[in-house]
């Protein structure tokens, strides 16, 4: 198991975020994490990646493994040290930077030079839109490009586990489709997926399992593809 989650809880002061989560990533997979807003899925990928605290949040009860380890209470950097690594809901890219720059800012950990260059040759390869604009300033790109840019950051520090809370947020429908592709074509080269998405048929089309939240609960668990199917979930997600 390469990510495992027990019974978690999770409050922001008062507010009780999660309830009793456990949910998991084998190697290999795609994991989907969808359900309304507000039912806890950012809280979710927060616990893990180690950025609660920044947002005011706490661990009340239960346990996070990572391959094997418990890896609750560890720092984001020791998280990225570990391999795994959030792409956060928004993008976050660094606006006044190239395109290259911002890459390079994703590969700091990386003390080899030739090896950051073939990374960014990897991540540019992945991203023609990307590769076609190395020179122009982040804050200049559409918002697809900037989600693209995102994720080849987070892969300059070649995670086993990329965690990406909302990627298709503010997507045209061309670069929503592209960014799902793109997402299996990670997948596809080895790196395990953890996805938070509002957009469930998407996400359900290329998770192998998912995790359908409420409310601060896991309400229901199975394939991608047999959630795709079921009535509950049609119903509450998929317009009918
Ligand atoms: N930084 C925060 N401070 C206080 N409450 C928060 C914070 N972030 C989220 N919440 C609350 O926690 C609950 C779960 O939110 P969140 O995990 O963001 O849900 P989702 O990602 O599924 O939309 C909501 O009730 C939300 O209002
Ligand atoms: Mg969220």
């Amino acid at each position: 198991m390469l990510l495992e989650a027990r019974d978690l809880s999770v409050r922001y002061g008062p507010v009780m975020a999660l309830k009793n989560a456990s949910f998991d990533v084998k190697k290999g997979e795609i994991v989907a994490m969808i359900g309304p807003n507000g039912a806890g899925k950012s809280t979710a990928l927060r616990a893990v990646a180690g950025m609660l605290e920044a947002m005011g949040g706490t661990i009340d009860t239960g346990e996070i493994l990572f391959e094997g380890k418990s890896i609750r209470g560890l720092k984001t950097h020791e998280l990225v040290g570990r391999g795994m690594v959030l792409v956060p809901e928004g993008r976050h890219v660094f606006a006044s930077m190239t395109v290259l720059e911002n890459l390079e800012m994703g590969g700091y950990t990386n003390k080899n030079a030739a090896a950051v260059a073939d990374d960014m040759d990897a991540v540019l390869t992945l991203f023609p839109p990307l590769k076609a604009r190395t020179r122009q300033k982040a804050g200049t790109l559409s918002t697809g490009q900037q989600q693209m840019l995102a994720i080849g950051r987070a892969l300059m520090l070649k995670p086993k586990l990329l965690l990406a809370d909302e990627p298709s947020l503010g997507l045209s429908p061309n670069y929503l489709e592209l960014i799902f592709d793109k997402l299996r074509e990670i997948n596809g080269q080895g790196t395990s997926i953890l996805l938070v998405e509002q957009n469930a048929s998407e996400a359900l089309e290329i998770a192998h399992r998912a995790y359908v939240f409420s409310i601060g609960e896991i309400v229901l668990t199975d394939t991608g593809q047999n959630l795709l199917r079921s009535d509950e979930v049609k119903k509450t997600f998929l317009g009918g």
